[in-house]
């Protein structure tokens, strides 16, 4: 027997608009998604794959068609109930950090915590073995504006971990990063799905960063235009990398 799917998409679409500014962003995409795997997705300017991550990490709706997790339609939850959904099981990272400015790293971990209502010492805690888990032990008092890039984005990965979520959901992680970051950001990544079982799914125009992905999914216009295995996965950051200064 196979596994189910973790994830289900059946036919769905997306409209923006209406009249003549109506926009179709998806034009009926199906895609499977089963525990612990790590896609990367991949397709031209446009073509739908924020729209799609959007809808994949509940924080939109399909406008048609049907999305299954772990079983639940989502497309007929009502606003609280994919909420929850997505602080129980999701995670995310944003190309842009999207972290809280004059926060100290800490706060901004312990937030999805705070969210969820767990008290100050189970947030303390959780959120300090998570910054130990990207690299930043000892980094808990420096703000956003006090961390390089990649360290920022490590903090964005602990606080999307904090809440140990089945799913991460990654668009374009290392778009704002020089390509050693990058490969670090990947290597951190893998070690959640290798290690931890989450499942990873990562938008990227970078190649390199896609080659760490066990399958590739090509997105056209709206459309799924290939959906492939990578049989020989990049299994870990390059090596001069690993020892480097971490910053
Ligand atoms: N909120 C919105 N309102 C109207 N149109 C939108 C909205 N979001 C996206 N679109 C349109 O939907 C289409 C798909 O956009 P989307 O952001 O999903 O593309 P993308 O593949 O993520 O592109 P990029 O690689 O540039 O991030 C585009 O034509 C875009 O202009
Ligand atoms: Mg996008």
């Amino acid at each position: 027997m196979t596994a189910p799917a973790l994830i289900q998409l059946s036919a769905v679409t997306k409209r923006y608009g209406s009249g003549a500014s109506e926009l179709l962003a998806l034009k009926g995409i199906d895609l499977d998604i089963t525990a612990g795997e790590f896609v990367a997705i991949m397709g031209p300017s446009g073509s739908g794959k924020s729209t799609a991550m959007n809808i994949l990490g509940c924080l939109d709706t399909p406008t048609s068609g049907q999305y299954l997790f772990k079983g639940a339609h989502v497309e007929s939850l009502t606003r609280d109930q994919r909420a929850r959904l997505r602080r129980r099981y999701l995670g995310f990272v944003f190309q842009g950090f999207n972290l809280l400015a004059r926060t100290s790293a800490q706060e901004n971990v312990e937030l999805p915590l705070l969210y969820r209502g767990d008290s100050a010492s189970t947030r303390r805690v959780a959120a300090a073995k998570a910054l130990q888990s990207v690299g930043l032990g000892g980094w808990e008092r420096h703000t956003p504006a006090e961390l390089s890039g990649g360290q920022q984005q490590r903090v964005a990965i602990a606080r999307a971990i904090v809440t140990e979520p089945a799913v991460v959901l990654a668009d374009e992680p290392t778009g704002n990063l020089d390509t050693q970051r990058s490969h670090e950001i990947m290597g951190l990544l893998l070690a959640l799905n290798r290690d931890h079982g989450i499942t990873v799914l990562m938008v990227t125009h970078e190649p390199d960063m896609a080659a760490y992905a066990r399958r590739m999914v090509h997105f056209l216009d709206g459309r799924l235009a290939r959906d492939e295995v990578n049989a020989n996965p990049v299994t870990a950051a390059p090596a001069d990398l690993a020892t480097s200064e971490s910053t």
